[in-house]
């Protein structure tokens, strides 16, 4: 059983001082008025939603001046290639909610979809003192977990997806939203081992202005698979946060990574669909963007159903003991 790793960066974008001059920044602009990024307007996107909420057939995809692109391969990594630190982060699950939305790698286009567990739609359980996501939720564009090799922090395989990034900043989000974010740093969790690590303080800033906040959302992922029977789930390295400087070797070792998938130069892409409407020169995997819904079939337009009802049971708390074991109250 291959064991997954995959890098949390950690946002900011309040009112602290560290970011405060983030949120004012429109992206750099050329004389053109085009985002300095490959010509990437972030105002030219907006999202084709099709289907019930809480269902499998249930489809977001990203639009670009009104066609459809890719969530995943036609975002730049980087709005202002200058600064690396800054970055674009797509928003798979809003804040305060707990449906597991994710990038859906193997259609064309990428578009969101809810993720399933024994073919039912999954939710995350809320493991007391947490409810759903306390945090913004979703993955970096233009960047790839490689399964094929082992990283060599982790010592494990990718888990064959984007980056995936927390946003512990006020904004609560929604699906699909694209933003611009600070990365302040990384957490490494490798799934299905069990080890315990000691915690270490995360940024300094964080902690004098959000005591508390690091650890609470490390521990949260933690434990928060233990109430569907899995184990926890240790972080890499010395358990703690990583700093900037590693963050951001991870995203280039990431992007890379990407590139070559994209160029169709990956030894083994996974099931990826990787077709994108950005780069014509990637010979395979370059669709022009006006042609991809009749191509890929990609309904015209939203189309939004009611929702489906959500089940009772994610509505619980669930417990821990001192050991992390889930509690259960004796019959
Ligand atoms: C991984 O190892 C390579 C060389 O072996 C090194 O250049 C790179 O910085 C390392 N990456 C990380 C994230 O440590
Ligand atoms: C593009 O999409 C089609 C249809 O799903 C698929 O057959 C093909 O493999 C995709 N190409 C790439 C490069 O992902």
């Amino acid at each position: 059983m291959v064991n997954a790793a995959a890098l949390i960066a950690v946002y900011l974008q309040t009112s602290i001082a560290l970011t405060a001059a983030l949120e004012q920044q429109p992206p750099p602009k050329t004389a053109d008025g085009a985002a300095a990024a490959s010509g990437f307007d972030y105002d030219d996107l907006s999202l084709r939603e099709v289907g019930a909420r809480n269902t499998r057939a249930w489809r977001v995809w990203l639009e670009k001046k009104g066609q459809p692109i890719s969530f995943w391969h036609d975002v730049p990594l980087w709005p202002d290639g200058a600064d690396k630190q800054i970055v674009s982060f797509v928003v798979e699950i809003p804040r305060w909610t707990d449906a597991k939305l994710e990038i859906r790698r193997d259609e064309p286009m990428n578009p969101l979809f809810h993720d399933t567990k024994k073919k039912e739609p999954r939710f995350v359980e809320s493991v007391w003192p947490h409810k759903s996501y306390p945090f913004l939720y979703g993955s970096i564009p233009q960047t790839w977990e490689n399964p094929n090799v082992h990283h060599n922090f982790t010592g494990f395989p990718g888990d064959n997806d984007p980056i995936d990034l927390f946003d512990i900043g006020q904004d609560i989000g929604y699906v699909g939203q694209v933003k611009q974010v600070k990365v302040l740093g990384g957490l490494a969790i490798a799934d299905s081992l069990t080890l315990h690590m000691p915690p270490r303080p995360a940024h300094q800033d964080l902690e004098k202005y959000r005591p508390g906040l690091a650890a609470a959302f490390r521990d949260w992922f933690t434990y928060y698979k233990v109430p569907r029977g899995d184990a926890v789930i240790p972080i890499a390295g010395d358990g703690g946060y990583q700093d900037v400087a590693h963050a951001v070797a991870v995203l280039e070792q990431g992007h890379a990574w990407w590139a070559e998938l994209t160029r169709g130069d990956a030894v083994d892409a996974n099931e990826i669909n990787y077709n994108q409407t950005s780069n014509p020169a990637a010979a395979g995997s370059y669709v022009r963007s006006d042609a991809a819904a009749a191509k890929f079939g990609i309904p015209g337009e939203s189309a939004v159903e009611l929702p489906a009802a959500k089940p009772e049971k994610y509505e619980r708390w669930y417990y821990l003991d001192s050991d992390k074991k889930l509690i259960e109250i004796p019959e």
